[in-house]
C-alpha cells in the first residue's frame, strides 16, 4: 500500500467540546494517533467569520442554529499535520450525527446531539485550505520532529 502524502487539516473544539472540558481529550487522541499540532488558537468565532466557514450550508435549515451554536463560546482551533491527515482526522471525528457514528469515534464516545456535536474538521483538501486559511491567515506553521516519528 502506497503510504499517504503529508496533509494539514483544521479542526475546531466547538464551544459544546470546550465548556465540556474535552478539550484535552480530543487534542490528545490525535496526538496518540501521530498527528502533529503545528498551530493552535483559542477564539470566539465572529457571526461574519461563522458565515464564511460555513458558507456552503447557508440556507439549509439547521444553518441558523449552527452558527448561533458556533459563535456561542470559545472554540479551540488546531491545524493537524500527517499522512492523509484530512480523511484520517474525518475518520477519528465520526458522522455527524452522534447517534450515528461509530463508536471509537469522537462523537461516537463523547457526542449526544447533532448541533453541538463536538468538533469540525475540514472534508476536502480544497475545505482545508480555504478554513486553515481563515484560522490561521498568517500561515505561521511550526515544524518540529516528533519522537515517535518513526510511526509518523
Ligand atoms: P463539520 O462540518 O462541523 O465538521 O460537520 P460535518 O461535516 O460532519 O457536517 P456538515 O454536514 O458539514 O454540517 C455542519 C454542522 O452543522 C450541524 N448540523 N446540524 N440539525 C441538523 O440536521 C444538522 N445537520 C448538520 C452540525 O453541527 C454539523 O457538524
Ligand atoms: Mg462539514
Amino acid at each position: 500500500m502506497v503510504e499517504g502524502v503529508i496533509e494539514r487539516t483544521l479542526v475546531l473544539v466547538k464551544p459544546d467540546g470546550v465548556r465540556r472540558g474535552l478539550a484535552g481529550e480530543i487534542v490528545g487522541r490525535f496526538e496518540r494517533k501521530t498527528l502533529k499540532v503545528v498551530a493552535a488558537r483559542m477564539l470566539t468565532i465572529t457571526p461574519e467569520m461563522a458565515s464564511r466557514h460555513y458558507a456552503e450550508h447557508a440556507g439549509k435549515p439547521f444553518y441558523p442554529g449552527l452558527v448561533t451554536h458556533i459563535t456561542s463560546g470559545p472554540v479551540l482551533a488546531l491545524a493537524l499535520e500527517g499522512r492523509s491527515a484530512i480523511s484520517v482526522v474525518r475518520l477519528m471525528v465520526g458522522a455527524t450525527n452522534p447517534q450515528a457514528a461509530a463508536p471509537g469515534t469522537i462523537r461516537g464516545d463523547l457526542g449526544s446531539a447533532v448541533t453541538p456535536n463536538l468538533i469540525h474538521a475540514s472534508d476536502s483538501p480544497a475545505s482545508a485550505e480555504r478554513e486553515l486559511a481563515l484560522f490561521f491567515p498568517s500561515g505561521d506553521y511550526q515544524s518540529y520532529t516528533r519522537l515517535d516519528a518513526e510511526f509518523a
